[in-house]
């Protein structure tokens, strides 16, 4: 995606930390993302096709709760038919896969998100991949899957974390000056949902890719050679700051709640967030870094806008 008005958003999002680094405002770039999106919804809306999306939730997961609620108000912002079908946790497969069936037929259906996790009696898999392709806004689907691992970008619905992790690496590279082409890159994590997505990303934007994980051998080696840094272990602040190479990019993808100082008003022990990567000490040696909260989470939710606005794009060609 690109911004009409680059120069000012690029001013917007990189704030100087106080120490080398440059701070990436994904909280910026995510507003900066809907507000395109909506802009590309109202342009589709006058052409006859209103961008669809439905969000299926099974069971009452207070987590899920929460992030569909946020993807059904993202919607609503961005013009969008938005309907959430709630589900009991007692649900069957059967019962799940007649629902994705009709919204799979559904015209004023674009987009498809089924919240993680299902209930143990739901072969998650198999509904995940009932889901139509063209209406896979996750990117979870194997097709998908597939047309990214061979470099088919402009049909394929991509994983939103890694996605909206790229469109931030995008901003500060070009705010720092540098490539992203031929640079060392390192993954660290290799899930389907962000670090495989993340290294297919970085190796089509022709970046040397390695993609990391809990049993390499010499991870501290690995991430000290590289340019780019992307962390998706969910281990707090298991890269250390040391670690960092100079003037590195280092977008961490890890959200972990750990205890913090003291106690709230209702006596509970107070509890902060952190990421993958140790961030205080990872500022006085990195080029650019993304703060959590505030870096790569808000982007999560955009993304899925996009992708949503993109599938009812593709869905018009498809059709004429
Ligand atoms: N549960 C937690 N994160 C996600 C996500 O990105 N997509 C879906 N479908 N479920 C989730």
């Amino acid at each position: 995606m690109t911004l009409a008005t680059d120069q000012q958003a690029q001013a917007d999002i990189l704030r100087p930390s106080g120490q080398k680094a440059l701070l990436i405002d994904g909280k910026k770039i995510a507003e900066s993302v809907l507000a395109e999106v909506a802009a590309g919804a109202a342009a589709l809306t006058g052409e006859g096709v209103k961008p669809g999306l439905a969000v299926v939730l099974v069971g009452e997961n207070p987590a899920s709760q929460v992030y569909v609620r946020s993807k059904g108000k993202a919607a609503q912002s961005c013009g969008f038919h938005s309907v959430q079908h709630d589900l009991p946790a007692t649900v069957s497969e059967g019962e799940l896969l007649a629902l994705v069936d009709r919204l799979n037929a559904d015209p004023a259906i674009h987009g498809i998100l089924i919240q993680l996790p299902l209930p143990p009696q739901v072969n998650a898999a198999r509904v995940l991949e009932r889901v139509s392709p063209a209406k896979d806004v996750d990117g979870f689907h194997p097709f998908n899957a597939g047309l990214l691992s061979i470099g088919e970008l402009e049909r394929a619905l991509v994983p939103c974390t890694p996605a909206g992790s790229m469109l931030l690496l995008e901003r500060a590279a070009k705010a720092l000056g540098v490539e992203i082409s031929g640079a060392d890159a390192v993954v660290v994590g290799r899930s389907n949902i962000v670090g495989k997505p993340m290294a297919q990303l970085l190796l089509s934007r022709n970046a040397t890719v390695t993609i990391a994980h809990s049993r390499s051998r010499d991870l501290k080696g690995i991430v000290g050679r590289a340019d780019i840094v992307v962390a998706a272990v969910g281990r707090p602040e298991m890269i250390r700051g040391e670690w960092i190479k100079e003037g590195a990019i280092v977008i961490d993808v890890g959200i972990n709640r750990v205890p913090g100082e003291g106690v709230t008003a209702q006596g509970q022990p107070k509890t902060r967030l952190v990421g993958d990567v140790a961030f205080d000490s990872s500022l006085p040696r990195a080029g650019a870094i993304t703060p959590v909260p505030g870096g790569v989470g808000p982007m999560t939710i955009a993304m899925l806008m996009a992708n949503t606005l993109r599938a009812a794009q593709l869905s018009r060609g498809a059709r004429s």
